[in-house]
């Protein structure tokens, strides 16, 4: 057995092995998975923008009138104006002076952070962040103090330890897998009392909290008070790519030294051209943000009157621990092969023995259908013996 073999025999026998599955048509509240209709419960398109009809021509308008790529990096000859229209829209958007793209937010991530983190630099992250997080930390290749999740005691005790050395507290704003959000204020203020930079990653926050969707740190009201505030174009705009917004100095120091906007191509037209008609669409209609709050908190009641303990506090993403890899997966598909579609989530993207389904409600769908997949997930779960008590009267 050549050792790749091997390799993927050990992860079929932990339960961890992943295979593709495959949507035909665009995305929605329901689409066609792997040739049957489903309910979709875990997409991160939280407002339904990602198949709107001006969100489409807007991709299409922008493919006829600026073509369909960019051609190079920005620094050589890929520097195009909806580049710059986006960015002038996204630091608006967000509150701050300026912006500046990433082909994704991974890049994004792993780019800011390995530019502002020398190897004198320590930098604090939250021990639940984002995968793009933890990649850039390495690539930094600073000293990392990985914190508790969410301990601002132990954040506290790491930056009095590290003794004034430069520091950069790096944060996912609503935590991707646990739906939670960090404790924004007590990390405002640690970093201003530690003089240290702050960064938090917006990808889940961005058109799902705070006023009009302006993201965690809004809705803690504070906008300003937080140097980088990282975001994605790939979830609620409905697109591709990521922003980071700073002020312009900062903005021009990425732009120098961030290697993956360097050294990759720009964002084609199509794809800005589509996260800019998102972003109009949800400055226009802020009642969609309202929509998926209330269709989070229906979703939470109504599996929670299954039986079912989710966690996450408030937000759209409701994760139901399971614990068990293979079990989870047992989970997932017999929730599928009743018309509702929740990926299982195992290690790496979660830690060990703590692997989920991660429910994500979008704005467009409606109460009765997310009414319908809480029963049929009490179901599921009984029947996996995730759940072992008949439900109540
Ligand atoms: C918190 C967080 N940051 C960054 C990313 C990466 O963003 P992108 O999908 O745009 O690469 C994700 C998810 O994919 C995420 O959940």
């Amino acid at each position: 057995m050549s050792d790749v073999a091997e390799w993927l025999a050990e992860l079929r026998a932990s339960g961890l092995h992943r295979r593709l599955r495959l949507i035909e048509g665009a995305q929605g509240p329901r689409v066609q998975l792997d040739g049957g209709d489903v309910l979709m419960l875990c997409s991160n398109d939280y407002l339904g923008l990602a198949g709107h009809p001006r969100v489409r021509e807007a991709a299409a308008e922008a493919a006829l009138g600026w073509g369909a790529g960019a051609g190079a990096s920005r620094l050589i000859s890929g520097n195009m104006a909806p580049h710059r229209q986006l960015e002038e829209r996204l630091a608006a958007f967000k509150g701050y002076e300026a912006a500046l793209l990433f082909g994704s937010g991974y890049l994004a991530n792993i780019g800011a952070i390995s530019a502002l983190a020398g190897r004198d630099t320590v930098v604090f992250s939250d021990e639940l962040n984002h995968a793009s997080i933890v990649d850039g930390c390495r690539l930094a290749r600073a000293e990392t103090f990985v914190y508790r999740h969410g301990d601002v005691e132990h954040l506290a005790w790491g930056l009095r330890e590290a003794g004034g050395r430069a520091a950069l507290i790096v944060s996912d704003g609503v935590f991707s897998m646990d739906g939670d959000v960090a404790p924004l204020a007590d990390l405002v203020r640690l970093a201003r009392e530690h003089r240290c930079r702050l960064m938090l990653d917006e990808a889940h926050a961005t058109g799902a909290l705070g006023p009009g969707g302006r993201g965690s740190v809004a809705a803690a009201g504070l906008s300003g008070e937080v140097d980088l505030v990282v975001g994605t174009l790939g979830k609620a705009l409905g697109s591709y790519g990521a922003y980071v917004c700073a002020g312009a100095e900062l903005r021009e120091y990425l732009l120098n030294t961030a290697r993956p906007f360097i050294f990759s191509t720009a964002l084609p037209p199509p794809v800005l051209a589509a996260a800019l008609a998102a972003l109009e669409l949800l400055e226009a209609e802020p009642q969609r943000v309202r929509r998926l709050n209330a269709n989070a908190a229906a979703l939470r009641q109504a599996l929670a009157a299954e039986g079912l303990a989710v966690g996450g506090g408030e937000s759209q993403i409701v994760p139901l621990e399971v614990g068990d890899a293979e079990r989870t997966m047992q989970l997932c598909e017999r929730l599928l092969e009743r018309g509702v579609f929740a990926q299982g989530i195992r290690p790496p993207t979660v830690p060990q023995g703590s692997s989920r389904l991660r429910f994500s409600v979008m704005a467009t769908h409606d109460e009765a259908e997310l009414h319908g997949a809480a029963k049929l997930a009490g179901e599921a779960a009984r029947e996996t013996g995730v759940l072992s008590l008949p439900v109540a009267a």
